[in-house]
């Protein structure tokens, strides 16, 4: 495999991501303009033959072991299932993830397990349907809520649920969102907003940070830290217990009943499940990142927050060989920034400079 996808800083990237394509069928207001974005023409987007041949130079050449496939939104692509059987085809024991917004996948999701999928990670961020609407843009909310029954019910797991919490808009509704999630047996996990929106209308002072989370879940369930090495995932994660008294904060023991068991001791119960916090801006994890990213036009993107993209697909097309491909791509990879920036800035995002795509065209 190579020397692998190294960086200067000392990390190895062996996730691939890989965007399908760059068009939607919502518009969620931290990731897309109202009005959409002028999409791709067809003929710029990679084939299912040249995503064959990019994960097949990642997975041969680069040590590439994990494999995501994102957008915009996947499902949009009527030949997704040919995707995942190529790649499934050519690598038996690649898991390969999709992180989809849901809708189509209430009927899709069998034929998607048939084709090799190994599992599904779908945004829903309200379970209330107005207030879907208002930040998703679209009414939606039912075929996203049947979407993740059948992934579920397609053996697609675990099924993960992530969450953006926007204050005063969703926030109230993370304690319900759990509830529901573990009630269900989906895997939770709530992300903190990152200036990746159109309209660039992001502010620290507005984003629920992941101790705000802690906070809103606090009222009603305790969370115990799971015991369990991170290994560089985006989420921290949590064992979630039911909470002594409803409307005790997690951080005043003093406020509980006094048999409850501490708090932050595991106690002698079992835990309903685990609930994940992905504190990307107030607690970064680019430290131990191991991503490595392809959009949908087939260019490498070394972070999510990158401002240099290196074109791979003309090379491809021009008839490079797998060790050409890899050469650029490791070079690519080598100056991946050391971190996004937004750990320097204090309390407002002044020094931080905001990619030119939006999170829709980069593939979360
Ligand atoms: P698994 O944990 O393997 O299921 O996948 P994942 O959490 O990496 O994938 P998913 O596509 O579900 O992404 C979840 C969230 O993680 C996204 O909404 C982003 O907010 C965040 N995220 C994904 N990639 C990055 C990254 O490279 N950097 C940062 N800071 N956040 C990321
Ligand atoms: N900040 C954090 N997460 C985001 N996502 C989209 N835009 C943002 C943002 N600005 C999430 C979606 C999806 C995942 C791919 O990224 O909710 O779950
Ligand atoms: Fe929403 Fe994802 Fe579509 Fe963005 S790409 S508008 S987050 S569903």
């Amino acid at each position: 495999a190579g020397t692998g996808l190294l960086d200067r800083h000392g990390r190895r990237a062996t996730d691939l991501r890989l965007s399908v394509i760059d068009k939607c069928n919502l518009r969620c207001t931290y990731c897309m303009p109202a009005d959409g974005l002028p999409w791709l023409p067809a003929a710029q987007l990679m084939t299912p033959g040249e995503i064959l041949r990019i994960v097949g130079v990642g997975v041969r050449q680069l040590g590439v072991t994990e494999l995501r496939l994102t957008g915009g939104e996947p499902l949009v692509r009527r030949d997704l299932e040919d995707i995942v059987a190529g790649v499934r085809a050519a690598h038996r024991d690649l898991p390969i993830s999709l992180t989809t917004n849901g809708i189509g996948l209430a009927d899709r999701a069998p034929a998607l397990a048939r084709a090799g999928l190994t599992r599904i990670n779908i945004s829903l961020d309200s379970l209330d349907a107005e207030t879907f609407r208002r930040l998703a843009r679209r009414d939606r909310l039912a075929d996203v809520l049947a979407g993740a029954e059948a992934a579920a019910a397609a053996g697609l797991t675990p099924v993960k649920i992530n969450a953006v919490l926007m204050r005063g808009i969703n926030d109230h509704e993370a304690p319900e969102l759990l509830a529901w999630a573990l009630e269900h047996g989906f895997a939770l996990r709530f992300i903190e907003q990152m200036p990746l929106d159109a309209d660039h209308g992001w502010t620290r002072a507005d984003m629920v940070t992941a101790a705000q989370i802690r906070d809103r879940l606090a009222t009603r369930f305790r969370l115990v830290p799971h015991p369990g090495k991170r290994d560089g995932a985006p989420a921290a994660l949590w064992d979630v217990h039911r909470a002594p008294s409803a409307a005790a904060p997690a951080q005043d023991p003093a406020q509980e009943p006094a048999l409850a068991p501490a708090v932050g001791s595991g106690g002698d119960d079992e835990p309903l499940g685990t609930v994940g916090v992905i504190a990307s801006v107030t607690e970064p994890f680019c430290a131990d990142c191991k991503r490595t990213r392809i959009t949908a036009e087939g260019r490498i993107r070394s972070c999510l927050f990158s401002h240099e993209e290196v074109d791979l697909l003309p090379l491809l097309r021009a008839g490079a060989t797998d060790a050409e491909l890899a050469e650029r791509w490791r070079a690519a990879m080598w100056v991946k920034p050391a971190a996004h920036g937004m750990e320097h800035t204090g309390l407002d995002s002044a020094d931080y400079v905001q990619p030119a795509r939006t999170m829709s065209a980069i593939g979360g």
